[in-house]
């Protein structure tokens, strides 16, 4: 029996993506390359916009061909889509067999061994965390390792919370336990995942509380892991704590991705995050004084109900004050059931969100190219990743600051090198690989 699946969304899909095929393989069932070679066509679905539903419906109508000329074709729908659609899935689209939500990504196996399906959905909660499924990882050197589930914000924009539940962590002991397993296997890079990560522990019971600082610590404690990441935080969260913990601890790499959205007070009060646009750069300072050479990525959403000229200038101003290294940037789109969607008229006309996307962007790349240039000249640590993706003769490797890097040289995926840097643009570095691994003790054989 063969399976099929497609992933959208968010690094939390592609991690419980993993544990869908681990899951799977543990059944029985092995990866067929094309949908038309599947006897279990299967999505993990997005929903955090509208372009993310559009582009999966798109994906859908082909299931449904497929279903057409293979009845016996079982059509499987995972993910946060999936969860935002529980009541109306099988009406509208009742060639869909199985439709489940982030939370009950455990019962998979179960859930299409069934003799017969007869249109069966899952949407609770409490089902295992896919942290502690089994997985089939794309890359021997880096994994994803989930220390929490859902959200305990109340962002007017977002559709999260109502999809992926009330926060839940994972013990520190089950998650220290888990990155020592992995590194056992040759890992050497974790990322450490959370919808809100470093409100991690709160909702532990009082003998197993712990923060996310302290997991932070033990996590890059754990022999043989070189590299902590995590994604992604909430500035409100970021706490000194986290702060000391990233500067202190030599794994946890100089990169944070710390989502503004706005650079406008007013329009932060109005999405309900909780911190103004001075508290948002006094975190900024904070960080770089503790944090030498630290990169920092955002997201910024153009277009919030009531965002006018001058409360988009705020946020063209903050990724200058910021120095981003990158950002991703988002039109507002109105999530059904969110307070934004429910309570404020979407008013700014689409050909003004656009035209102001189009000025971040171009703020943004150049303020990217700008820290980027810092490399050129310097060498630096990367971990290799494989051939690189437009010169099959060359390697392709990430910096710990997570910039990718196109160089020459000759070591294998999965080893340290130092690279000398000696171009950029806004998005990628080129190099030359220089003398010995960054660290030999901890390259592979
Ligand atoms: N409209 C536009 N962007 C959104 N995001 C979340 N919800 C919306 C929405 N309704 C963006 C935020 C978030 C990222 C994952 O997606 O910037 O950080
Ligand atoms: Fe998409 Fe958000 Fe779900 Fe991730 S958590 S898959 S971004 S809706």
């Amino acid at each position: 029996m063969r399976y099929h699946l497609t992933t959208f969304g968010c690094q939390m899909n592609d991690h419980d993506s993993e544990r869908m095929k681990g899951l799977l393989e543990s059944h029985g069932w092995s990866e067929a390359g094309v949908r038309d070679d599947a006897d279990l066509i299967l999505f993990n679905t997005c929903t955090i916009r509208g372009s993310a539903d559009e582009r999966f419906l798109g994906n859908l109508g082909d299931a449904k061909r497929v279903k057409r000329e293979r009845p016996e074709a079982i059509v499987a729908v995972g993910g946060c889509w999936a969860q935002s659609q529980k009541e109306a899935v099988f009406r509208d689209f009742p060639f869909v067999d199985i439709a489940f939500g982030p939370g009950e990504v455990s019962r998979l196996g179960e859930l299409v061994a069934r003799e017969r399906i007869e249109a069966v959905g899952a949407f609770s909660f409490d089902g295992a965390f896919s942290g502690t499924l089994p997985a089939k990882r794309e890359r021997p050197h880096q994994a994803w390792v989930q220390i929490s589930v859902g959200c305990n914000c109340v962002c007017a924009y977002c559709i999260v919370p109502s999809v992926r539940g009330r926060e839940r962590s994972r013990p520190l002991d089950e998650v220290v336990g888990e990155v020592t397993a992995l590194a056992a296997t040759g890992v050497l890079e974790v990322t450490l995942l959370g919808q809100n990560v470093n409100s991690y522990g709160r909702d532990l019971p009082r003998d197993e509380r712990a923060t996310f600082a302290e997991l932070l610590r033990a996590v890059a404690a754990v022999r043989g892991i070189a590299r902590v990441r995590y994604t992604s935080p909430h500035p409100k969260d970021m706490k000194a704590d986290v702060v000391a913990a990233m500067a202190e601890c030599p794994e946890v790499v100089e990169h944070l991705h710390l989502p503004a959205q706005s650079g406008s007070t007013r329009v932060l009060k109005a999405m309900r995050r909780t911190y103004s646009r001075e508290r948002y750069l006094d975190l900024v300072t904070r960080l770089r004084d503790a944090i030498p050479d630290l990169s920092l990525t955002t997201d910024l959403i153009v277009g919030f109900p009531g965002e006018t000229e001058e409360e988009f200038a705020d946020t063209l101003s903050l990724v200058e004050e910021c120095r981003y290294d990158g950002a991703y940037t988002f039109l507002y789109s109105p999530r059904p059931g969110t307070e934004a969607a429910e309570r404020l008229p979407d008013d700014v006309p689409p050909d003004v969100k656009r035209e102001r996307i189009a000025r971040l962007v171009e703020v943004v790349q150049r303020t990217a190219a700008e820290r980027a240039a810092r490399f050129v000249g310097t060498d630096r640590e990367v971990l290799v990743e494989g051939p690189s993706r437009t010169d099959a003769t060359r390697l392709r490797g990430r910096l710990r600051q997570n910039i990718t890097v196109n160089f020459t040289g000759d070591a294998a995926p999965g080893a340290l090198v130092t690279v000398r840097i000696d171009g950029a643009t806004s998005t990628t570095l080129s190099g030359v690989q220089a003398g010995a691994p960054a660290r030999a003790d901890l390259v592979p054989a």
